[in-house]
């Protein structure tokens, strides 16, 4: 995406001593970032506070990171909000995560639209209560025609289930004789998942130190930079995010290549 240099210097004022914009090359910004955001839990619980904290705070994060996102010009940023192996938290905290998704998408309709940011969503959504469905379905019709940056969601997503839906999908085509099994390449599987028309990531970022996808992307992160940090996600600023641009730069990328 277009990048509004102007716009970007004054977002990027008062930086810390480590890291600056002058440190990271805007000519090669990575097109699609995407984060699995971990840790609110952890950093609600460090501060004596209940979990349920640590998600609101989460949400300030989410929403710095879309901005950040447009700023710097990334094409997609997408964000793990909720596996499918996320409903066996306790009730309480799943229901608290599902009404913080709706209430926290009509708060952020208005950014979206200032944005021009479209909203994309990943996974199993008719599965989800019906008053958060309601309102992804309006935030995916009322963005629908922006063309800026695509701010895509997982929830209710799991990469398993995601492929094999897939797999599911090209059966049934081959089975109507729509497709023929010579016909199957990487891209007509590709245009099967939630993913269709969006490029894989080139930086998947994990907060919180873990050292794992937790069943995200298996199939889009082949050849995916990946930069872990212990931060955890509500302390997750647009700075930290300039540290991954930065680390992200710093690497050769040779895709099986010498
Ligand atoms: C991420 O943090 C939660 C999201 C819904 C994005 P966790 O709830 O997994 O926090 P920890 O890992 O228990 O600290
Ligand atoms: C990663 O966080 C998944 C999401 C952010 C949705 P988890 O906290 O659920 O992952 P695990 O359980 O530590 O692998
Ligand atoms: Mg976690």
């Amino acid at each position: 995406m277009q990048i509004d240099k102007q716009k970007l210097i004054a977002y990027y004022a008062d930086a810390p001593e480590d890291i600056s914009l002058d440190d990271i090359d805007l000519d090669s910004i990575p097109r699609h970032v995407s984060i699995i955001m971990d840790g609110n839990g952890r950093w609600a619980t460090r501060r004596g506070l209940d979990r349920a904290k640590g998600h609101v705070a989460g949400v300030d994060s989410l929403r710095e990171a879309v901005t950040t996102s447009v700023r710097l010009g990334f094409d997609v940023l997408s964000a793990y909000a909720f596996s499918t192996e996320k409903w066996k938290r306790p009730k309480l905290e799943v229901d608290l995560l599902m009404s913080l998704f709706a209430k926290t998408l009509i708060a952020e309709l208005p950014l979206f639209h200032q944005e021009n940011v479209r909203l994309q969503l990943f996974g199993d959504l008719e599965a989800l209560p019906e008053e958060t469905y309601r309102v992804f379905m309006r935030g995916l019709e009322e963005t629908a025609d922006h063309d800026g940056m695509t701010f895509a969601l997982a929830v209710n997503y799991g990469s398993r289930a995601e492929i094999v839906r897939a797999a599911a999908q090209i059966a049934r085509e081959v089975q109507a004789g729509m497709l023929s099994p010579d016909d199957i390449t990487q891209d007509v599987f590709s245009s099967h998942l939630y993913t269709a028309g969006l490029p894989d990531p080139d930086l998947l970022i994990r907060t919180s130190g873990e050292l794992r996808l937790s069943n995200y992307f298996l199939y889009q992160l082949a050849y995916t930079e990946l930069y872990i940090t212990d931060t955890l996600w509500p302390d997750f600023t647009r700075w930290e995010m300039l540290r991954a641009i930065r680390s992200f730069q710093g690497r050769s990328r040779r895709f099986g290549g010498v």
